[in-house]
C-alpha cells in the first residue's frame, strides 16, 4: 500500500529482538532477503504486511498514508522487492489508489535478478464486484512487457466489468456466487509457479486468509501514534474459532517505529 504522508528522516534501522544490534545501521535488504521463506511445496509462502498505530487503527482519513513514515517506506519496499506477487483486496486498492509494483531499488533489484525472478512483483486482486476502473493506475504496467495484473473473482461477477478488465488484466475464477474462496487463489498462484506472496491487506482478506490458515508470516509495523475513531483492525471479521498464535521472529526499531516480524508456525 502506498503509505505517502508523515515524511520524517530516517535515522538507524536498529534491531532490538533477538539481539540488540547497538547504534548499528543496519540495512533490511540484508535481513529480510536471508530469513527463509519455505512451504511444503503445495502454496506459496503468504506474508501479511500492515501498519496499525500504536491503538491499532490501520486508516487515518481513510487511508493508510497518515500512518507510514520513510523508515516503513523503506522496510516495505524491501518485502516488495522479495514477492513474486503482491495480493491485494479492491477495497484497498480503491482507498489507496494502488498503482502496478515498481522496479526495485537497485540492491533489491539485483538480488532479484540473481535468484532469476521478473524485475517486479505482479500485482493481484481480489474482487466480487469488479468495480475497478480499467484506467487506474494499477492497470498501466511500467514496462508492456509486464504481465498484466491478476484479479481474481467468483462466478457471479458483472459480465459486462468482466470484459472490460480482461483489456488490462486476466480475470481469474476462484470461486463460486460472489465469494472468492483464498484457498483456490493460493492454489491458482502455486500453479503458476509463485513462491511468495506479498499480502497488503486489506482487513477483509486479512482476515479470510488468517481464518483459513493460509499466512505464514506477519510483518506488522507499528505507527508511534494514537488515532481512535473507526479505522479497523488489521483482521477485519468474526472472531476467529480459536486465536491464531504467532511467534515473535526479531523487531527493528527506527524513527519511533517498530517493525515486528511474526512466524506463524
Ligand atoms: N494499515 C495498513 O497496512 C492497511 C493495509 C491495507 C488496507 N488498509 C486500509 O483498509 C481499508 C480497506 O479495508 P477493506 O477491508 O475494505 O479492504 P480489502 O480487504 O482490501 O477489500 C475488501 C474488498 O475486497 C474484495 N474481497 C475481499 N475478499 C473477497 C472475497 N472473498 N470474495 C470477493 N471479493 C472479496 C471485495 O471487493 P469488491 O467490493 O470489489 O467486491 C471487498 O469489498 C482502507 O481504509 C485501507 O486504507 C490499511
Amino acid at each position: 500500500m502506498p503509505r505517502r504522508r508523515h515524511a520524517v528522516t530516517v535515522r538507524a534501522v536498529r534491531q532490538v529482538f533477538p539481539t540488540d544490534s547497538g547504534a548499528a545501521d543496519l540495512d533490511p535488504v540484508d535481513l529480510v532477503h536471508d530469513d527463509v521463506r519455505q512451504t511444503d511445496g503445495t502454496r506459496p509462502w503468504v506474508l501479511m504486511n500492515m501498519i496499525a498505530s500504536a491503538d491499532g487503527a490501520t486508516a487515518v482519513d481513510g487511508t493508510s498514508g497518515g500512518l507510514g513514515g520513510d523508515a516503513d517506506r523503506r522496510l516495505l519496499g524491501t518485502l516488495r522487492g522479495l514477492a513474486d506477487v503482491i495480493l491485494v483486496g479492491a477495497g484497498t486498492a480503491r482507498a489507496e489508489n494502488y498503482r502496478a509494483p515498481r522496479t526495485p531499488d537497485d540492491r533489491v533489484g539485483v538480488l532479484r535478478a540473481t535468484s532469476g525472478r521478473p524485475p517486479r512483483p505482479r500485482l493481484a486482486l481480489v474482487s466480487a464486484s469488479l468495480a475497478l476502473d480499467p484506467t487506474a493506475l494499477m492497470f498501466r504496467p511500467v514496462d508492456p512487457a509486464d504481465p498484466p495484473p491478476l484479479i481474481y473473482t467468483a462466478t457471479g461477477a458483472p459480465s459486462d466489468r468482466r470484459q472490460a478488465l480482461a483489456r488490462v488484466a486476466e480475470v481469474v475464477a476462484a470461486g463460486d456466487g460472489d465469494r472468492v474462496d483464498v484457498g483456490m487463489v493460493m492454489a491458482d498462484l502455486s500453479a503458476r509457479g509463485v513462491g511468495v506472496v506479498l499480502a497488503e491487506g486489506g482487513p477483509s482478506l486479512n482476515h479470510q486468509l488468517v481464518a483459513a490458515g493460509l499466512v505464514d508470516e506477519v510483518n506488522l509495523t507499528i505507527s508511534p501514534l494514537l488515532v481512535a475513531g473507526t479505522a479497523r483492525r488489521i483482521l477485519s471479521g468474526p472472531a476467529l474459532t480459536a486465536p491464531a498464535g504467532l511467534r515473535l521472529d526479531r523487531v527493528l526499531t527506527a524513527d519511533g517505529f517498530l517493525f515486528c516480524r511474526y512466524l506463524t508456525a
